[in-house]
């Protein structure tokens, strides 16, 4: 059974970031599930998805409906099933370290909840072959409405240095009771924003504290570079430090 992780959090406060850096201590090998339509996770990662030939799940998806549309492929395989064939052919990223899916955007009118439904019924097929499954969410609560991942293990919560990022705490947990989420464990990660005065807020806050990601000028240049952040000399702040809460956490 696979461990199942989630990174969410307001906007920009370092999710990608922490998925990729964590990813490089996970016990191999890990599935990475970007659910951010800009494919930032790849980039972090030091790849660009479409050159290395894959699919973003939305993509794949279009063109099984432009096809069936001009009544090409046989009626008797339903949409689904084409799919999750595709899926693992033309969508998922293997790479020695992670494999990557990743949802994209969707190209037509109307909302995520056929490619969203896709993968859900995915995901437990696919965790069967890995180690962890580590998703990365868009900003904000609503992928939490969508409940792709409806059994987490882990949930890290990144959290800014702001008044929102402490309300966001109850309203997560709020929608996740809501829709039927179950976590085991419910974990608060301050962002490099954080001092230590800043961090008690955190650690009053009820929620299990895990510690603050460390302010690190080699991550800023190596995204602002486009370089792979799996390339950071180990003694970064930024990888001390999420190697620090990953044991705090168990791991
Ligand atoms: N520890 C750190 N030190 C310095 N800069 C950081 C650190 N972590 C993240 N950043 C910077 O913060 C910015 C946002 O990071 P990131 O893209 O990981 O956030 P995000 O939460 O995934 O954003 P989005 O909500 O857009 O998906 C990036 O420019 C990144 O370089
Ligand atoms: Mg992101």
């Amino acid at each position: 059974m696979s461990r199942r992780i989630v990174c969410t959090g307001r906007g920009g406060v370092g999710k990608s970031t922490f998925v990729a850096l964590i990813s490089r201590y996970l016990k191999p090998p890990s599935l990475l599930i970007d659910l951010d339509p800009d494919l930032s996770l790849a980039d972090m990662l030091g790849f660009d998805f479409h050159k290395e030939g894959k699919k973003t799940v939305c993509e794949a998806l279009y063109e099984v409906v432009e096809k069936r549309k001009s009544g090409k492929g046989s009626s008797l395989i339903t949409t689904q099933d084409m799919m999750n064939s595709l899926l693992w052919s033309e969508c998922l990223y293997e790479d020695r370290a992670f494999d990557l899916i990743t949802l994209g955007t969707k190209l037509t009118e109307g909302c995520l909840c056929f490619p969203d439904e896709l993968l859900k019924k995915t995901i437990p097929k696919l965790a069967q072959n890995y180690t962890n499954i580590v998703v990365d969410s868009p900003a904000g609560v609503e992928h939490l409405n969508r409940n792709i991942v409806p059994i987490i293990n882990d949930l890290f919560v990144i959290c800014d240095l702001s008044e929102k990022s402490l309300k966001h705490i109850p309203r997560i947990k709020k929608i996740m009771e809501e829709v039927g989420t179950k976590y085991d464990h419910f974990y608060l990660v301050a962002n490099y924003e954080f001092d230590q005065g800043a961090e008690e807020y955190l650690k009053k806050s009820g929620e299990i504290y895990l510690g603050k990601i460390e302010y690190d000028a080699n991550v800023e240049e190596y995204n602002l570079e486009g370089k792979s952040l799996l390339g950071l000399p180990v003694d970064s702040p930024a990888l001390v430090s999420v190697k620090e809460i990953l044991t705090k956490a168990g791991y």
